[in-house]
């Protein structure tokens, strides 16, 4: 009987170890059209960082690097001649972990400075794709822009400069609205300000599920309902965003 489980355990042992790794590299393939020396200087890198490992093939490897777009691809990089390489892997594979990892790796700062460092006789043979431009997020305005002046102005200007018109409001360490509606996220942070410092410690949001201990409030708390916060966004919604083309300019 001791001699069964302890079997039994050895079976499973050894089941545990082996399960999740994987039995098999994937295999790639490399169109003729594009740099072989490149791929041979990408994936050993890449196998360093990550122990991935692929076995190559001449051709129909899972992944394969192609030069046509198709639905399964994703632009990696571009030679001197126009071509672009793609990476296309099998679509039972477009999960996979590793796969996952090697398309994130190439598309990642340190994938495309691998890529740049290739070299033949002293020049550069590819050059990374620039990466795709992030998806906007749509922004709702729901709120009363007007209500959301009143309140920021009530609210918000004891610390941060709401409006141009009010000029000497604000303080130095708080930045204008006019500088925050310039950043790509604005919308996320006057949608969820009551959740960071220093507003946590003194902005209650009925409704928000944050509540806090009012006594630990050293200046006068501000009450605030979700809807007076979409208000507040619909109002810097309006304002017009400070030119971020020159550098940011923190509090203008
Ligand atoms: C007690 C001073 C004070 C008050 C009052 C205050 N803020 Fe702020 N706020 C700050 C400071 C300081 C920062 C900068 C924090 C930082 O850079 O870490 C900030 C940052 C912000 C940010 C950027 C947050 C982020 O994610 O980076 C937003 C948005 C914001 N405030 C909105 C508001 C709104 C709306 C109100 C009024 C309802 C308000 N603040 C009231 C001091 C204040």
């Amino acid at each position: 009987m001791i001699k069964t489980i302890k079997c039994l355990v050895v079976v499973g042992l050894l089941l545990a170890t082996t399960h999740g790794t994987r039995a098999h590299a994937l295999s790639l393939s490399v169109h003729p059209d594009l740099p072989e020396g490149l791929i041979s200087y990408l994936l050993p890198r890449f196998t360093l960082k990550t122990q991935v490992r692929f076995t190559r093939l001449p051709k129909d490897g899972d992944l394969q690097f192609i030069v046509r777009d198709t639905e399964q691809s994703v632009a990696i990089f571009d030679l001197a001649d126009g071509t672009r390489g793609y990476l296309r892997a099998a679509s039972w594979l477009q999960d996979d972990p590793d796969y996952v990892k090697f398309k994130d790796w190439l598309l990642s700062d340190a994938g495309r400075a691998t890529i740049l460092d290739y070299q033949e006789a002293g020049q550069a043979v590819a050059t990374p794709v620039d990466p795709e431009p992030e998806v906007e997020m749509p922004v709702v305005i729901v709120g009363d822009a007007a209500v959301g002046e009143a309140l920021s102005l009530e609210h918000c200007s004891r610390c941060h400069k709401v409006d141009r018109a009010n000029k000497y409001s604000g303080m130095d360490s708080s930045p204008s609205f006019h500088a925050m509606r310039g950043f790509d996220d604005w919308f996320v942070r006057f949608s969820s300000f009551y959740t960071v410092s220093p507003h946590k410690a003194l902005i209650s949001v009925q409704g928000s599920g944050i509540s806090k201990d009012r006594d630990l409030i050293p200046i006068a708390p501000i009450d605030l309902t979700i809807e007076q916060v979409n208000d507040i966004v619909a109002f810097v919604h309006s304002l017009e965003p400070l030119d971020l083309g020159r550098p940011i300019q923190y509090n203008p």
